[in-house]
């Protein structure tokens, strides 16, 4: 008997893609990512290298990647601020580092990379260097040149990732960089034990949550083949859901090659909002509670010029069907957590207009996993 073979199907353990695969492996990678970093109910973070006199000493934190460690970076914005309160600027590496970026005394630099070979972060990183900052890695690759060169490195325990689009990776970054903001806000007596130990809870229900997200495949499937035919598709959203919205628009760009677009919700109005043609899909996300109301008047200004309206939000949510034609609910968590739910839908959108198109999912055209050159 001959037995055929085959490397990569063996490699992909059953799944039709890469990206398949690493999606799966998301729950895995969070628990990795945060486990060994909570001890008796506290965030120890050894690998950060700094006293608490030093934590509550620093005064802005830039933040500095490519991609979707961009996108991880806009969320952790949100974070960082609400819970620590220290100012944070994000930008696109290769933005940051030519634009003279004022770095004083107290800046922290955060710089967020999978591969760690990312040559516009690399640079980034050598430029705050040489500007005196301190600067912190979060890694995936262990021993790449960013691990390397960083003062200091925390490493996401997503393991290896094939996939260009990274789906694991980003999720593991957004753990990481929660992780920071909690420490942070902590150190600086901004949330007292019963706050942390409410945030670590539902932390780690996260994986259970995403494993469930997960296996609503089927259904999310079912709705991508609708617009395997669109032209343009919009994601709307406000807050850490305009975050949200960037990831998942980057998400099927990058594998479908339909052309689209993340929003902030309330900018719509300011010139977007005149693509908008019957029929046009609107990915809305709303999960900050505060921001529902806003977000729902938005939808109903799409809807009203012909949109269909989808919307990802939390269970309870009821009010939002009056404005959307089709929901997606995703469980409750801490307000600050919501990306790690709500982008898992959208990852399997944009992976099943891939799929249904007929791309190469796992080796989208002109693209590369990692961005060695400038
Ligand atoms: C490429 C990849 C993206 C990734 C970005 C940054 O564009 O296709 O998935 O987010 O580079 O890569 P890095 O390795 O620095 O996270």
């Amino acid at each position: 008997v001959r037995i055929e073979w085959d490397v990569n199907a063996a490699e992909k353990g059953g799944y039709e893609h890469f990206m398949l695969k690493e999606m799966y492996e998301q729950p895995k990678a969070i628990t990795d990512t945060f486990s060994p970093r909570i001890k008796d109910g506290k965030i120890v973070i050894d690998e950060l290298n700094m006293t608490d006199e030093e934590i509550k000493a620093i005064n802005k934190i830039m933040i500095v990647a490519c991609g979707s460690a961009y996108h991880a970076g806009v969320t952790s914005k949100y974070v960082f601020e609400g819970l620590s309160r220290i100012p944070v600027e994000v930008d696109v590496a290769s933005e940051f580092r030519y634009r003279n970026p004022i770095l004083e005394e107290g800046t922290l630099v955060v710089v967020i990379s999978q591969s760690g070979e990312t040559a516009d972060t690399l640079a980034a990183l050598r430029e705050s260097k040489a500007r005196g900052a301190k600067v912190l890695g979060i890694v995936n690759v262990v021993g790449s040149s960013i691990a390397r060169e960083a003062d200091n490195v925390m490493y996401t325990w997503a393991g290896p990732e094939i996939a260009v689009a990274t789906t694991k990776a980003y999720s593991a970054q957004l753990i990481s960089l929660y992780l920071l903001a909690m420490k942070f806000a902590y150190v600086k007596g901004e949330i007292d034990d019963t706050v942390l130990s409410d945030m670590l809870e539902d932390l780690k229900s996260l994986p259970a949550q995403v494993e469930m997200l997960l296996n609503n495949k089927q259904k999310i499937q079912r709705f991508a083949n609708r617009y395997l035919a669109a032209r343009d598709i919009f994601f709307i959203g406000r807050g850490i859901d305009y975050a949200i919205s960037m990831e998942g628009s980057l998400k099927l760009k990058e594998i479908s090659y339909i052309h689209s677009e993340a929003y902030a919700a309330g900018e719509l109005k300011h010139g977007t909002i005149s693509l908008v043609e019957e029929g046009t899909l609107v990915a809305s996300v709303l999960t900050q509670k505060e921001l529902y109301k806003k977000m729902i008047s938005n939808m109903v200004e799409v809807r009203t010029r012909g949109a269909f309206v989808m919307a990802v939000t939390m269970e309870g949510n009821t009010e939002v069907e009056r404005a959307a034609d089709y929901v997606i609910y995703i469980p409750e968590t801490n307000k600050y957590f919501t990306n790690s739910l709500a982008i898992i839908p959208l990852q399997l959108f944009g992976y099943y207009v891939s799929v249904g198109r007929g791309c190469d999912v796992d080796k989208p055209r002109n693209l590369a996993k990692s961005v060695t050159v400038e």
